[in-house]
């Protein structure tokens, strides 16, 4: 759970992020608590003069911004992205990342990937010297989980199930996560691409070359980190 300094921080990034955002950008709204603030912010600057169009990376993310008034294109439609803000549950300073603790892996990855200026905001705590302490969250097809399993395991992963309120985690695209613990990681990219080619995984959480800034806010100061 976070505290209140944590939640402070995550305001404080989620606020400078907004900075970046242009009269009529077509934004990709990230998921998550610092993405649901930096959405919150981008609809009070609404109230005032800035027009923009949202592009949810989640069914929550939707719902929060249709509750807000922000208009909305729907992201399998969508061709480019001006700029993305989205959270992050570890970062490197070599711009590797992980994601998906809110499962929104997938459709992050695709708003990301359209995005033609891609701004990560975080508190002070998501900032390591290697990721993996945050298991790497792997979106699975139903069909191939038994598959993948064998698959991760051969790649010494410890995969495990995602459960939420006691019930089987399932995502906006009717699939498992496989929180996976991979130890510390060296070698991101590496590990990327070999997830990438079993069948049966929609995405990872490893999300290598898809950040331009990274904003970590620390208590009130902010670091920020571009490529
Ligand atoms: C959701 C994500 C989030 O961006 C990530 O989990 C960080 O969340 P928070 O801002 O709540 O710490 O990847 O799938």
């Amino acid at each position: 759970m976070a505290n209140d300094n944590q939640n402070l921080e995550k305001l404080t990034a989620a606020k400078a992020a907004i900075a970046f955002v242009k009269h009529n950008d077509v934004v990709g709204l990230g998921t998550g608590s610092t993405a649901t603030l930096a959405i919150k912010e981008l609809a009070k600057l609404m109230e005032n003069s800035l027009k923009i169009t949202g592009v949810p990376s989640s069914e929550a993310t939707k719902e929060l911004a249709i509750s807000l008034g922000i208009p909305l294109l729907e992201l399998g439609k969508v061709n480019a992205i001006d700029i993305s803000i989205d959270g992050a549950d570890e970062f490197t300073e070599q711009f590797n990342l992980i994601k998906g603790g809110g499962g929104a892996l997938f459709r992050e990855k695709i708003v990301a990937s359209l995005s033609k200026k891609r701004i990560v905001v975080t508190d002070g705590s998501k900032l390591v010297e290697k990721l993996g302490a945050f298991k790497v969250p792997i979106e699975v097809n139903p069909n191939a989980e038994n598959y993948v399993i064998l698959k991760i395991e051969e790649l010494k992963g410890k995969p495990v199930k995602r459960v939420k309120n006691d019930e089987v985690f399932i995502t906006d695209n009717q699939n498992y996560i496989f929180d996976t613990d991979f130890g510390l990681i060296n070698d991101p990219e590496k590990l990327a691409n070999e997830l990438n080619q079993i069948d049966g995984i929609l995405a990872h959480g490893i999300f290598v070359n898809l950040t331009d800034i990274i904003l970590m806010a620390k208590g009130n100061q902010i670091t920020s980190y571009h490529k």
